[in-house]
């Protein structure tokens, strides 16, 4: 594996490899790596010439400065795993790097993406995303960019992105599974700040989610939302939401039509997680 720490360097290797023929699949990642990045990652390797990620933990996207600092970093371990999954390169760069001109706001137009669900328990977090992404694509010109739909929101957004950027010819976006526990948890960095205790807790919010599909055709979609929060609350959740969405732009699904995605945000002793399940 091939590991570039500055961004000048990492263009011209990849440029150089692309006039060779090989087409280039990008995984961005905050490191922490688990069975979720890896599997973006074996994709990436399957069906592109380069396999290449980056691990920056990106500071203009945290809106709670001590979910910043409380990030988890384990890079050695990252590295590992990278190599185990025949990854070709790694992209490590500095915040230096990443940001050479200090942190210029740029304002993207995501419309009502930046302001529902994640967006607003989150003020400035898919900018910061925006941003970063952006960067890290002018950077890699990736051939296609692979997104864990576990970040549902994010998918649609970076799916924005795309547009704004003009860049949908370019790049092809290819949203991939949530991997899960076999619990069914939903795999994240932040599960490793979760207790033995609160880990159990914690699949509430995937059983909730497929009682909210099981009981879809049946049941009023506000009743579902409701009652999904309430049985969360009982487990000991503190909710932000529980939300039937309509996939694209995340508005309210006023009817039963397909697809739908239900979204769910809620924090166990202070440690948020996010889960979302498609409703075909
Ligand atoms: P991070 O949380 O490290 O996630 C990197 C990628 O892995 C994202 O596309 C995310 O959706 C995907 N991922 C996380 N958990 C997953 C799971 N259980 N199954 C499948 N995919 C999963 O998302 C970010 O980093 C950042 O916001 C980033 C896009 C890198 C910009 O900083």
């Amino acid at each position: 594996m091939n590991i570039f720490k500055t961004a000048r360097e990492l263009s011209a290797y990849l440029a150089l490899r692309q006039r060779e023929g090989l087409s280039v699949g990008f995984v961005p990642t905050m490191g922490a790596l688990h069975e979720g990045h890896l599997s973006l990652l074996r994709k990436a390797k399957a069906e592109c010439g380069l396999s290449v990620c980056s691990i920056f933990v990106n500071p203009t996207q945290f809106n709670n400065p001590d979910d910043f600092s409380n990030y988890p970093v384990t890079i050695d371990r990252d590295v590992e795993q990278l190599l185990g999954a025949g990854t070709d390169v790694l992209f490590l760069p500095s915040v230096r790097e990443v940001y050479p001109d200090g942190h210029v706001k740029k304002q993207y137009d995501l419309g009502t993406l930046e302001t529902v669900l994640e967006g607003a328990f989150r003020p400035g977090h898919f900018q910061g995303v925006c941003e970063v992404v952006e960067r890290l694509l002018e950077v890699v010109h990736p051939d296609v960019l692979y997104l864990g739909q576990k970040d549902f929101q994010q998918c649609m957004v970076i799916r924005r992105l795309l547009e704004l950027m003009g860049a949908t010819d370019q790049i092809r976006l290819s949203i991939e599974p949530t991997m899960r526990e076999e619990s069914g948890l939903a795999m994240s960095s932040r599960n490793l700040r979760l207790s033995a205790e609160q880990r159990t807790k914690a699949l509430a919010l995937f059983r909730s989610l497929n009682r909210v599909r099981e009981d879809f055709f049946t049941t009023d979609n506000r009743a579902l939302e409701a009652r999904a929060t309430q049985e969360l609350e009982q487990d000991g959740f503190a909710v932000d939401y529980v939300a039937l969405c309509r996939p694209a732009d995340l508005a309210p699904l006023s009817d039963k039509q397909r697809p739908a995605v239900v979204l769910v945000a809620a924090s166990i002793g202070g440690i948020r997680l996010i889960d979302n399940m498609v409703i075909e």
